[in-house]
């Protein structure tokens, strides 16, 4: 047991120089020995943790709650404590602020580096609306939503909130008609248009949150109109991501509402042209869209088709697999899609 504390001890004591280390974040160890060298007022498990880290001396640290002391060693005491007899207070190894963050020590908190939260910077921000209240720039960024096992990219816009892009459509080179697994695993470039996957959208909308879906269209690189929808999520793959939403309202500036094309398909299933769930019997609307979508029964109840072909700005076509939404935006034609979460 020793050993291992020491052997972790002289890894530890190399690491801090560069600030990263990989260790779990406090990691508890008996302390029994009492007389540390100094002892401060603390006001929390963090608080001793950033004092221990301020104090270059310091290498193990014990927060008594009561009364409120931090306990700030120079060395682990080497005896056993159970032979000495002495009170067992749990203790924790000099904990550093991860992943490159430092330490502020005005207000003893570490300051993440872009990207990354948590009291000593352990985790990647959940979303972009987390970077957004932590003031950091517009740009791609790994995230990782609770639900989620690893982190993935994606274009945070850190303005309104922070936009958590989840398409991104300005151009017709990239084809939208695609299978069920690049559906749901995602395509296209983050840097530039894409598709963020229907896995991961299921992983960021089920955090307990009123996640926004902000649908954003342009007819031309002029006007933008915008729909919202409100407590947006969706159920996971073993229900074919059916959509759920509370209620939908358009943009309120003048000129600048979309319309409410999504309510039909509320409760349908995720279809493909490989994998149709859409309930009518008669036809694969994924196909005759050529598109993804949530596509209600039967096919023609579809309002919109955003993730259809796009074409040059004017008239809709009116080959149904190009783009279109119908309810206010009428017969023009899908210049540019935008869909976004807010968290
Ligand atoms: C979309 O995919 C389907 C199935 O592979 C195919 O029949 C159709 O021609 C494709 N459409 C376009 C525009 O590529
Ligand atoms: C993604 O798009 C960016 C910007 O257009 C470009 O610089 C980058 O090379 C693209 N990456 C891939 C993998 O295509
Ligand atoms: C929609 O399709 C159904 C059959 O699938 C048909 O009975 C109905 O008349 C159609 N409605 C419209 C408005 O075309
Ligand atoms: C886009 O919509 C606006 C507002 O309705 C309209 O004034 C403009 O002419 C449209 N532009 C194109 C290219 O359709």
């Amino acid at each position: 047991m020793r050993k291992t504390l020491l052997a972790v001890l002289t890894v530890l004591s190399s690491t801090v120089a560069t600030q990263f280390v990989s260790e779990t974040v406090f990691r508890q160890y008996s302390l029994c020995s009492t007389d540390c060298r100094f002892v401060t007022r603390g006001r929390s498990k963090i608080h001793c943790s950033l004092q221990c880290y301020a104090d270059s001396a310091c290498v193990f640290w014990a927060w008594d709650s009561n009364p409120g002391l931090c306990r700030l060693c120079a060395n682990v005491a080497e005896e056993n404590c159970a032979e000495i007899g002495h009170a067992v207070l749990p203790g924790y190894l000099r904990t550093v602020c991860q992943n490159g963050g430092t330490l502020d020590i005005s207000r003893w908190r570490c300051s993440c580096f872009a990207g990354f939260a948590g009291d000593v910077c352990q985790r990647r921000i959940y979303d972009c609306s987390e970077g957004f209240h932590l003031n950091y720039p517009t740009r791609v960024y790994e995230i990782q939503p609770p639900l989620a096992t690893s982190p993935f990219s994606v274009y945070c816009r850190m303005t309104f909130g922070g936009r958590t892009y989840i398409a991104t459509r300005t151009h017709p080179d990239l084809q939208f008609n695609r299978t069920w697994e690049e559906y749901k695993n995602g395509f296209g470039n983050v840097s530039g248009d894409y598709w963020i996957g229907l896995e991961q959208i299921y992983l960021l909308t089920n955090n307990g949150l009123d996640n926004e879906l902000k649908i954003e269209i342009r007819n031309s690189t002029d006007f933008h109109f915008q729909q919202y929808y409100y407590y947006f999520r969706i159920s996971d793959e073993s229900s074919y991501y059916q959509l759920h939403f509370a209620s939908t309202k358009p943009n309120a500036q003048p000129g600048k509402a979309l319309g409410d094309s999504l309510s039909p398909a509320l409760g349908c299933r995720f279809s493909t042209y490989d994998a149709d769930h859409d309930g009518d019997d008669t036809e694969n609307c994924a196909l005759r869209h050529q598109s993804g979508w949530w596509f209600p029964s039967p096919c023609n109840l579809t309002k919109g088709n955003p993730l259809g072909r796009l074409g040059q700005p004017g008239m809709w076509s009116g080959n149904p697999e190009d783009a279109f939404w119908f309810t206010d935006f009428g017969n023009r034609a899908l210049l540019h899609v935008h869909m976004w979460l807010v968290m």
